[in-house]
């Protein structure tokens, strides 16, 4: 599943494959880590615990997404919607290139900043949104985009400072502002408005007392992407209000309609914006950990201050693995964002012929349906719930994305073609039967 639930991903194989390593491995550690805490098997620890969690880790409520996938997991068939990430394997250049980098023994730990070719080639690639960036003072490669993000939030972010997050978003960015010790701040979102964040809205949210926005689009959750004037309409908001931005764009790649366009590329704003992005979405591979940021020389010098310490160097085989990404997987990525395109006019429109509204998602790999049309107590959690009890399909309660989602269901469609067809036929005898 997810990076955001923490779940292992099932098997899955494209065919070009060759057998799995892991089936003819023999005496690899299988023990199960709650066993090594728990001998007995009775619930009975070895040691007590005399940890407290720090007040900005205690104040964190666990992720809604975990929580519901852990009762999702307790189901028998189950069609999931809920997953957030490709149900591609990586392209095969790619893994064939970190299992040469494994063969000629390249395990040690690279550049804090990741290799100067993996670095040339991230900064030639970001050219197609308009970027020109130093590879050598202005990207840093990071362990998934996530640790990117927590780089600009730790390296940024002083105790007391307010960051401004558009909700319905991510569901990492209010937690990593916590932990930072700054104070999110909400700015509401709406889907009558096709999700479209705009100045009046950040105005209106007191955003113009922030000292940081985090923009991520396309977005996660709905899948909205901003359009040229409301990208220069925000970028003029940030210039004259002089707020920093974390501008997430890990989904540019997978986009729908037009070509990306990044907040940084507006007058005033690449001095004031960290961009990033990865290699876990539109290259699917998740598993191989490999982001980066994309920044000023001073806020790069920053972020690399806390990466060296925290982290050292992102895994070495992944960016073997990520140089062949960018120079040779073009067709597979534009394959995987066909095929997500025609997935994803097919589970818009099964939506609405169910009497769903579902703002149009032009990015990203998820639809973004208002329940409360059908479910008139509005509830989303209690929806997804009963969906699941009723006809066992796992999506992800909209509340989970932050207050701006209440009322609304994530459906990904980085699920295959069937189990979308089967999923919406459960959800139709579901709302039949309602
Ligand atoms: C908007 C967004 N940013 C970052 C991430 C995490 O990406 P990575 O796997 O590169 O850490 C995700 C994953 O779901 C995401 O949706």
């Amino acid at each position: 599943m997810s990076d955001e639930t923490g779940s292992e991903a099932a098997d899955r194989s494209d065919g070009t494959a060759p057998p799995d390593p892991a089936d003819s491995v023999e005496g690899s550690d299988q023990s199960d880590p709650a066993e090594a805490s728990d001998p007995t098997g009775e619930g009975e620890t070895t040691a007590g615990d005399r940890f407290t969690a720090a007040d900005r880790v205690a104040r964190v409520p666990p992720s809604g997404i975990r929580a519901f996938f852990e009762v999702a997991e307790a189901h028998d068939d189950v069609v999931s919607l809920g997953v957030g990430e490709p149900d591609f394997s990586a392209p095969w250049p790619a893994r064939s290139a970190a299992v040469a980098s494994l063969e000629r023994g390249r395990t040690s730990y690279t550049a804090n900043r990741g290799t100067a070719e993996l670095r040339r080639a991230i900064a030639g690639r970001v050219e197609r949104y308009g970027h020109a960036y130093d590879p050598d003072e202005e990207v840093l490669v990071t362990t998934g985009a996530s640790e990117a993000v927590d780089l600009a939030f730790r390296a940024f972010v002083d105790p007391g400072d307010t960051v401004a997050l558009p909700t319905p978003t991510y569901v990492s960015y209010e937690p990593g502002v916590t932990f930072a010790g700054g104070d999110p701040l909400a700015v509401p979102t709406y889907h009558e408005d096709d999700w479209a964040l705009t100045p009046e809205a950040l105005a209106e949210a007191g955003a113009d007392e922030a000292e940081m926005l985090v923009l991520c689009y396309p977005n996660n959750p709905t899948g909205a992407t901003m359009s040229a004037d409301e990208l220069d309409a925000v970028a003029a908001f940030c210039v004259d209000n002089d707020l920093l931005v974390v501008s997430d764009e890990i989904y540019a790649a997978l986009t729908y309609d037009g070509d990306h366009e990044s907040v940084a590329t507006r007058p005033g704003m690449r001095e004031r914006t960290v961009v990033i992005n990865g290699f876990s979405k539109a290259y699917a591979m998740t598993g191989l950990r490999l982001g980066y940021a994309l920044a000023p020389p001073g806020a790069i010098e920053a972020m690399t201050t806390v990466h060296q310490y925290g982290m050292l160097s992102a895994p070495t085989t992944a960016q073997h693995a990520a140089v062949a990404a960018i120079e040779r997987c073009d067709d597979e990525v534009a394959r995987m964002r066909r095929e997500y395109d025609r997935r994803r006019r097919y589970l818009t429109a099964r939506l609405r012929e169910l009497g769903l509204a579902v703002a149009e998602p032009s990015g990203a790999f998820y639809a973004f349906p208002r329940v409360t049309d059908v479910a008139p107590d509005g509830d989303d959690e209690a929806f997804a719930t009963d969906l699941l009890d009723e006809v066992g399909v796992a999506a992800v309660p909209g509340s989970a994305f932050g207050s701006g989602g209440a009322g609304h269901l994530r459906l990904s469609y980085a699920t295959g073609m069937g189990e979308l067809k089967e999923a919406t036929r459960r959800l139709e005898r579901y709302l039949d039967g309602r």
